[in-house]
């Protein structure tokens, strides 16, 4: 454990042996993960603070930052993903964590014992988590991206073993997917969605958005925009089709590159309302993704 990360207020584990020092010597009590690629920004903030009220004193949150290539395809933004630890455990600190854990590749995808023996960590397919999910929307998009995800997040699972798991609204495909995996290899833990958090101009949070040039970050709010104005549409009757053109339409003019647009139905029960709008574009050269509950407290979502 490093005793430069004591002062900002949160215990830094690097490898796996710190992880497994500090749950041995924290074991009591609930424990909450809250997994991230860093760069953490209010929306993390939100996912810990929430964690910290639903534990109250006596839990552990634990924030994990790892910046995982196997959810990046060739040409993507592996190389430039921001990277700012010192910042991430001061934000961390302040929002309640008790440590955030820092891996390396090799601790989360350790190498084989033998030359050519079977890899100790397995690849959980999308396909075999939710196939209706495993080619739509972001999987069409980012193929083989869900399998990256969802690979490194059952190895989270594995080696923290949390009783709460908290993950945004925002990125609402992978929400559904880590909900499905859990309940299938992990059905004691709890997969807590939290919802989205936005700036003033209803542009939601993202580690991404540090790449927007003042023109793109203008042109980015036409997104929460017409996801707002395609929920009151959809709450006045208008055809989901409809509602999907005007959406693209609104989106286009704007100067921002459709990828897709959707109206769903519930994919999480009990927490979806009638359903949900998801919607992602290129802006210049960030992709911004967002969602939005149909027919539930369409002010906030
Ligand atoms: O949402 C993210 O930041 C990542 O996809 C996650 C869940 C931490 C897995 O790398």
């Amino acid at each position: 454990m490093s005793d430069s990360a004591q002062p900002m207020g949160v215990v830094l584990l690097s490898g796996l042996d710190d992880l497994h020092g500090w749950r041995a010597t924290h074991g009591g009590g609930t424990r909450a993960l809250v997994p991230t690629m860093g760069a953490l920004h209010a929306g993390h903030a939100a996912l810990i603070a929430r964690a910290r009220a639903d534990l109250g004193g006596d839990g552990r949150v634990l924030v994990s930052i790892f910046v995982n290539p196997r959810q990046f395809a060739a040409g993507e933004d592996l190389a430039r993903y921001p990277r700012t630890l010192a910042a991430d455990c001061r934000l961390a600190a302040a929002a309640g964590a008790d440590a955030v854990w820092a891996p390396s590749v090799a601790d989360i995808y350790p190498a084989p014992a033998d030359e050519g023996g079977t890899p100790s960590v397995p690849t959980i397919h999308a396909m075999t988590v939710r196939p209706d999910l495993a080619d739509r929307w972001e999987a069409a998009a980012r193929p083989h991206h869900f399998d990256g995800v969802l690979t490194v997040v059952n190895r989270l699972f594995e080696v923290t073993q949390p009783d709460l798991a908290y993950f945004g609204e925002k990125d609402y495909q992978q929400l559904v997917l880590v909900t499905a995996l859990a309940a299938q290899r992990f059905p004691a833990l709890q997969v807590v969605p939290v919802p989205t958090v936005r700036d003033d101009d209803g542009v939601a949070l993202s580690s991404r958005n540090v790449f927007l040039t003042d023109d793109e970050r203008r042109q980015a709010r036409a997104l929460p925009a017409a996801l707002g104005a395609a929920a009151t549409a959809l709450a006045a009757g208008r055809p989901a089709d409809w509602v999907c053109a005007d959406v693209r339409g609104r989106l286009t003019k704007a100067g921002l590159e459709v990828d897709y647009v959707a109206v769903s139905p519930p994919l999480l029960p009990g927490f979806d309302g009638a359903g949900r709008l998801l919607a992602a574009v290129r802006c210049g050269s960030v992709r911004l993704l967002d969602t939005r509950a149909v027919g539930r407290d369409e002010r906030t979502r």
